[in-house]
């Protein structure tokens, strides 16, 4: 999703916002571009493709002085990926410049009437637009940039994290911000924005979090002012002291931030449970939870609405909380859910799923659910976050910046934090007897190393990588618990390899699937010693039989799998119920390999935002 960079101060302006878009690279893009001013000339450089070809046409151009810029990596929403589509925008005046994360709805007719009143586009998108509707108001209202970006707000529809500049006023950005977050970095004498803390974390740790519907005015050398968009109605300034490093949103020495990710997941989990998994003390301990244990309990059901890896990870919350606390789990697309008129009652209780707490869709979900007197608990992973924000109550899952857009560690350590909450209430609930509850807790402690051990099949799913990186469609199949972690497997490979894949549960092979087998098709299977394990093995025997690949993922010490399967892979021995948390490691394994085996960009693949939030 697109990204927004600023600076304001005393520094080389083009190597923060450079630096910073850098920084930003993650969230998926398809262009980049920046805007400098040095108090002559309005220097805008943009380009399609990645921030390093912005760079060289930078560097090409010797555009780079200015103390004040703004950058923009674009995911296109309006417009294709072009050089003239890719932001800043500039206005006729070519005083104006703005850059602009979101859509902007009602942009068509806006443009229909700024083109009546005698101006000109150059490029297709609402962005264009919306910098031009801010210089009309100027023009007839001889407002500040502040006022007249507030005006030019309320006539639009739509979702934005902006930044605008005024080369007349070159002392101030007013940037803000609905529905896209946006960040201000205060140093000393300076001022950054960033769509999150990263591009300036190097610099500051000091940071203001924008709310929705505000707008605000940084000037150099004095004071930030907030106000709100609606009703101009001024907001205290809330400094937050950020404790996040800049190391740990680094590669530390991995080819790729998603296989450091996915090295990271034995901490992640840990860090996940800290403090929340008293062992000795043999109890969890979850103050969103305990605040809200009635609601939790009294619950008629709960609802999960999530997207992608989220809405996996919450279909493997479904058995874990359906078998623990016998409270009935529907888990639902957010996408679908916040569009088909659902059944929402006061007695819901809405689980949000999101590793960025930014999925617009979720968002939508989340409001659609307190509209209608749900309780909403969320579950992020990145603090300060929309939704976690937006959320009656929550619990983060702490698995640290997940960079890469294939989602690894946050899935695991969301199944981590919807477990221990599972645990929490069958306990409350008496759904479970204390030795359930002890069994399961001291497993889920004994996970971390488990799981480092798991990590040693990295060589075999890159031997096994090897073999099929040319194939052109892969099932994935499992059971139960493993089921999701099935479907999980195929969006893995897909979205970074391009190789179709789909995921089912393994005894819906023969319901369609299962024509599609021959001896070109590789298949996963989960066939862990748990569950219905004998029926695994019958359908990866009907695989065999029409000839299809098998690469099976079994609990070590397996002997009958190992016979069948043409490439299996050990998984340490656990319960079925934390299964998940072994099983998936495998598979985000052997889609690494083939990603890089085929020299696909693993951390950025393309068309994907590593935070979606547009619908
Ligand atoms: O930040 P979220 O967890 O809300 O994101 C949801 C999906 O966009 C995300 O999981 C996506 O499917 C990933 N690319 C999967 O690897």
């Amino acid at each position: 999703m697109c990204g927004i960079v600023g600076y304001i101060g005393h520094r080389d302006a083009s190597s923060v916002v450079l630096e910073g878009l850098k920084k930003l690279e993650y969230r998926g893009y398809d262009s980049a571009g920046l805007a400098l001013y040095d108090g002559e000339i309005l220097k805008v450089t943009k380009t399609k493709g990645k921030v390093s070809a912005l760079e060289n046409k930078l560097q090409n151009s010797g555009n780079t002085d200015g103390s004040i810029g703004i950058g923009h990596t674009r995911w296109a929403t309006h417009g294709v990926p072009n050089d003239e589509n890719s932001h800043p925008h500039y206005s006729n005046s070519g005083e104006l410049v703005i850059i602009h994360n979101g859509i902007i709805e009602n942009y068509d007719s806006i443009r229909k009437e700024l083109t009546k009143r005698g101006y000109q586009f150059k490029s297709d998108t609402d962005t264009e637009v919306l910098v031009n509707l801010i210089e009309e108001i100027q023009n007839k209202t001889n407002l500040k940039l502040g006022e007249s970006v507030q005006l030019a707000l309320k006539e639009v529809v739509g979702a934005y994290a902006i930044a605008v500049f005024d080369v007349k006023k070159p002392n101030e950005i007013v940037v803000a911000k609905l529905g896209s977050p946006l960040a201000i970095g205060i140093g000393t004498n300076e001022y950054f924005i960033g769509s999150d803390a990263s591009p300036f974390l190097e610099y500051t740790n000091k940071a203001i979090y924008l709310e929705d519907g505000q707008v605000a005015s940084i000037r150099l050398n004095k004071s930030i002012k907030i106000w709100e968009i609606d009703n101009n109605r001024p907001i205290p300034v809330l400094v937050q002291e950020l404790k996040m490093s800049l190391e740990a949103t680094e590669k530390g020495g991995y080819e790729h931030f998603m296989l450091k990710e996915i090295y990271e997941q034995p901490n992640a989990i840990k860090d996940t449970y800290r403090g929340r998994l008293l062992i000795n003390e043999k109890l969890i301990k979850m103050a969103g939870v305990e605040e809200n244990l009635e609601r939790f309990t009294n619950a008629d059901r709960i609802i999960i609405v999530a997207c992608g890896t989220s809405w996996h990870a919450g279909l493997v919350a479904e058995y874990i909380i359906e078998d623990l606390t016998r409270i009935p789990v529907e888990v639902e697309y957010a996408s679908e859910f916040r569009y088909r008129n659902p059944i929402i009652t006061s007695k819901d209780v809405i689980i949000a799923i999101s590793q960025s707490g930014e999925t617009a869709d979720t968002l939508a979900a989340i409001k659609l659910a307190k509209q209608n007197g749900a309780f909403v608990f969320g579950v992020c992973n990145v603090v300060g976050s929309t939704i976690a924000r937006e959320t009656n109550a929550g619990a983060y899952t702490h698995a640290g910046p997940e960079i890469g857009v294939a989602s690894t560690k946050a899935f695991t350590t969301q199944i981590t934090v919807l477990t221990l909450i599972a645990l929490k209430l069958g306990l409350a609930k008496k759904t479970i007897d204390n030795n359930t509850f002890l069994r399961l807790i001291s497993e889920l402690n004994e996970i971390p190393e488990k799981l480092i051990k798991t990590l040693n099949c990295n060589n075999t799913a890159l031997d096994i990588a090897k073999v099929y990186k040319n194939s052109t469609n892969c099932l994935f199949l499992g059971r139960g618990y493993n089921f999701p972690v099935a479907l999980e497997g195929a969006l893995k490979l897909k979205e970074i390899s391009y190789i179709h894949a789909e995921g089912y549960p393994a005894a819906e092979m023969k319901h369609g699937p299962i024509a599609l087998i021959d001896e070109n098709m590789p298949i996963v299977v989960v066939a862990i010693n748990k569950g219905h394990y004998e029926k695994t093995v019958s359908n990866i025997q009907e695989i065999k039989a029409r000839k299809g690949k098998v690469i099976a993922i079994v609990t070590e010490g397996d002997i009958t799998v190992k016979e069948l399967a043409d490439h299996v892979i050990e998984i340490p021995e656990t319960l079925e119920t934390l299964s998940p948390l072994l099983t998936t490691i495998p598979l985000q394994l052997f889609s690494y390999h083939t990603a890089v085996l085929l020299n696909k960009n693993v951390d950025q693949p393309r068309n994907l935002a590593k935070s979606v939030t547009v619908e």
